[in-house]
């Protein structure tokens, strides 16, 4: 997906990705990961989800990047913060007491930039993805967490329905790009209750990768 494919959607306000409530495998498993108060969890291609004020209101600190800045300004409009806004090298920061969210693409984010990662939270990110970056995503993000556990959520749906994004990603494909990396444990599959929009069966697995 060109950046242009993003933007346009954005502008569009056409963000059928962007869920209406909170994440419900988020929901379920995160405290049994018994994270200490106050960890940081780095959400790569963030939209404006509202799993962030989830975070924000367990008691986590959040960090996170995207490409659309329409995208973060609404983010913030809807958790009633205001934010400092800086250019950092060739992104921009969004910062407020417990949240920094980084505009531009996610392979502009450097260990440096990023600070210090306790847990990455993939949802929606690794699906929206082709195939080619989604490779080179699946190096960048532990190398610039210095290898931080991930809670990933992926789709699981016959490909063959429809060309993504979301794409599926299957077991198999966890394996693929992770197994290298982390050692891998599924925590949940769940069937979505009306499949993909309702118009075919999908699941949402979520997976823990630990280093
Ligand atoms: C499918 S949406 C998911 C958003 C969010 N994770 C959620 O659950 O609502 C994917 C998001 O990634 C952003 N994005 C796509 N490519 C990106 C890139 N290279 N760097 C940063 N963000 C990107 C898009 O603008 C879009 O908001």
């Amino acid at each position: 997906m060109e950046p242009d494919f993003w933007h346009q959607r954005w502008r569009e306000n056409r963000i059928g990705f962007h869920a209406k409530t909170t994440n419900s495998l988020l929901e379920k498993h995160f405290h049994g990961l018994a994270l200490a108060e106050g960890s940081r969890v780095f959400l790569p291609l963030c939209g404006k989800t509202l799993d962030i004020a989830w975070f924000l209101e367990g008691g986590f600190r959040v960090a996170g990047i995207e490409l659309s800045e329409v995208a973060v300004e609404q983010l913030f409009e809807e958790l009633g913060v205001v934010p400092k806004i800086a250019t950092v090298g060739a992104l921009k920061q969004y910062s407020a007491p417990g949240i920094d969210i980084f505009v531009g693409d996610v392979f502009a984010l450097t260990v440096a930039l990023l600070g210090p990662v306790d847990i990455v939270y993939d949802r929606a990110a690794l699906v929206a993805l082709p195939p080619e970056m989604r490779r080179r995503y699946a190096i960048h993000i532990p190398e610039i967490t210095q290898f931080a556990p991930q809670f990933l959520i992926c789709f699981e749906y016959d490909q063959s329905r429809m060309n993504g994004p979301p794409f599926s990603i299957d077991p198999q494909m966890v394996e693929t790009l992770y197994s290298g990396t982390y050692q891998i444990t599924l925590i949940e599959r769940e069937q979505m209750a009306d499949g993909f929009q309702g118009k075919f069966p999908a699941s949402e697995a979520a997976w823990l990768l630990v280093k």
